[in-house]
């Protein structure tokens, strides 16, 4: 039986919740763990799907991984495999992130292409073309990679774009190359300077994570450590958001604002109160200028879905330009089913205020768009049930036990057969 959220909006949300650890980083860096030989702890290590899948992958390598209060436990010193299987693969789109890993621990990996997503496409090329260029041999056959690196020699390499996947994926394939590889046009996102913070604890040498030139000096036999990782920029957004959906006064311990700046910035501009010692959102909204995703430190395409549904009641109209994914915006259609007044076209998308919105059944299309059905349900009228809420725990520990924490009407509930 599955389950669903069920939230019952007109309330103004008060109170306070700890961010937890950050979905788009512990997931990198438990890849990472693969290098360092030793006992590796993760404090505010999330609880979530992808988290188990990693742990899955893990000890399909031979590795140790387990959980010891709310620290991740893992030690990867007996790894005795270099494949994994589709299976395992395909449990997670991100595990591509394990092959510059394996390849640096092992000089050669036999992985099979990670499927796509909810958004689209999710390629892998800058990833290879970079491998490629550190001296791997990599055979694509029959949707497996074969990957072969007798020895990766650090260089200079270009990225295209400033994939987040990639720059991290060949910062960890770097730490076993032979030199120094300087990656250019890296993504500069919070959670690529994390991943360095936790190389160097564990004894590498990575510098420049956060610009645009990140720099591995290779070669480095890597030790275990005790590393909290970083909270995560996107829930604190979800949760000022549905603070601006609903009103209130909500102070979210643990949030850095300085990772969040652009979204702080819009919620201001819509005539929320926004201090950094504590996220207090305490006015009726105003409409934005336009909203341009990018990589960062531009708008965050993750936030696109939760600040528009904060502004589905706000004076005016938004426009919104997502640049990052082709097909992020399928939680449209179950907004408008709430009363909201949005017209798409391509990578644009016009928020027109309501006065209004009401409660209606409604789906998770894909993460981030389920998390915003639960912000726009937050300033409805009446009980909206959202299902499908497994897309929303691959991200969010617990979504409705933090609402409830700010003082939300939300709670999980079994689906019967009428929703
Ligand atoms: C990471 O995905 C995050 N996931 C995403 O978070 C986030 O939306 C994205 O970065 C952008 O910030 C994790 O960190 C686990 P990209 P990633 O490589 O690495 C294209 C969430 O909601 N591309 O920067 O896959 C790609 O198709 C998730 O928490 C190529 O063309 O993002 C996309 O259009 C969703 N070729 C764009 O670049 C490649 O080789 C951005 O991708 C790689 C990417």
């Amino acid at each position: 039986m599955s389950q669903l959220l069920s939230v019952r909006g007109g309330r103004r949300l008060e109170g306070e919740v700890t961010i937890q650890g950050a979905k788009n980083s512990v997931l990198p860096i438990l890849a990472a763990t693969l290098l360092a030989r030793g006992q590796v702890a993760l404090l505010g290590c999330p609880r979530l799907r992808g988290v188990d899948a990693s742990i899955r992958i893990l000890r399909h390598l031979g590795c140790d991984a387990h959980w010891e209060a709310d620290a991740l436990a893992v030690d990867t010193t007996a790894l005795r495999r270099c494949e994994i299987s589709d299976v395992l693969m395909r449990e997670m789109r991100s595990s591509a992130i394990f092959l510059g890993a394996i390849l640096a621990r092992c000089g050669q990996a036999d992985l099979s292409y990670p499927g796509g997503c909810e958004l689209g496409p999710r390629p892998i090329d800058l990833h290879l073309a970079g491998l490629r260029d550190l001296g791997a041999e990599i055979r694509e056959e029959g949707g497996f990679l074969h990957c072969r690196a007798d020895r990766l020699r650090g260089r200079e390499v270009v990225l295209r774009m400033p994939s987040v996947g990639a720059t991290e994926n060949l910062m960890l394939a770097a730490c076993g190359a032979e030199g120094v590889t300087v990656i250019s046009n890296a993504a500069r996102e919070p959670e690529v300077v994390d991943l360095q913070n936790f190389l160097n604890a564990c004894g590498a040498r990575v510098s420049g994570a956060g610009s645009s030139a990140v720099s591995i000096e290779g070669g480095q036999d890597l030790h275990g450590c005790t590393y909290r990782v970083m909270p995560d920029r996107i829930a604190a957004a979800t949760y000022l958001c549905a603070a601006a959906s609903a009103g209130g006064d909500i102070y979210l311990r643990g949030a850095e604002e300085g990772h969040l700046s652009t979204v702080t910035a819009a919620l201001r501009e819509a005539g929320c109160t926004v201090t950094a010692d504590s996220g207090g959102i305490r006015a009726r909204l105003r409409a934005v200028g336009p909203v341009q995703t990018a990589p960062y430190p531009g708008f965050p395409t993750d936030a696109q879905a939760v600040l528009m549904a904060a502004l589905l009641r706000s004076r005016g109209a938004t426009v919104f330009e997502e640049n990052i994914f082709e097909n992020r915006y399928r939680h449209v259609d179950e907004l408008i089913r709430m009363g909201a007044s949005i017209r798409v076209s391509g990578r644009v998308a016009v928020v027109t205020g309501v006065e209004r919105l009401h409660s209606a059944p409604v789906r998770c299309t894909d993460l981030r768009g389920g998390a915003a059905l639960c912000v726009a349900a937050l300033a409805a009228e009446g009980e909206t049930r959202v299902s499908q809420i497994c897309h929303i725990d691959r991200g969010y520990e617990d979504l409705a036990r933090d609402l409830r924490a700010l003082g939300a009407d939300a709670v999980r509930v079994e689906e019967t057969e009428n929703g």
